[in-house]
């Protein structure tokens, strides 16, 4: 059994498909141990994604991520790192695998409707910035 982060960003948010997006993630044997709805700061935004502060979309990624209310969840299951990035397709829709989550849900690279850590060790890292063990079951 493998714990993964996921998140359902401002774009899929507002669009309201974060029960279909979450759907996919159970019809493919993937378990939600935790779940909360919340909006990011700016800071907190920057903190999450601290990692591509050099990159040139850092700024712009930040702001997207910040401006509404996303879905953060912890996915458990076996091989559930790879198994969600999978669900999700490439990180830019127009190179998405028909059937996949970004494919469906998502606008373009930036706006790309979820996350999902990409290593075992980003997961660690990413499921303690959001939830504390007391709040995993
Ligand atoms: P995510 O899986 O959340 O990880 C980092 C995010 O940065 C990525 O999804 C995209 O939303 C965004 N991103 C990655 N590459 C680019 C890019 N070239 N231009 C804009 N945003 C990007």
């Amino acid at each position: 059994m493998e714990q993964t982060l996921s998140i359902i960003k401002p774009d899929a948010v507002k669009k309201n498909v974060t029960g279909q997006i979450i759907s996919r993630f159970e019809q493919n044997d993937l378990r939600i141990v935790a779940m909360k709805r919340i909006q990011l700061s700016k800071a907190e935004a920057e903190g999450f994604y601290y990692v591509h502060k050099e990159r040139p979309f850092f700024e712009s990624l930040t702001t997207f991520m910040s401006e509404g209310p996303i879905v953060v969840m912890v996915l458990e299951g076996e091989d559930a790192i790879a198994k969600n990035r999978a669900l999700m397709g490439a990180t830019n829709p127009a190179n998405a695998e028909s059937g996949t989550i970004r494919k469906d849900f998502a606008d373009d690279i930036e706006r790309n409707a979820v996350h999902g850590s990409d290593s075992a060790e980003s997961a660690a890292f990413e499921i303690l910035y959001f939830f504390s063990g007391m709040e995993i079951r």
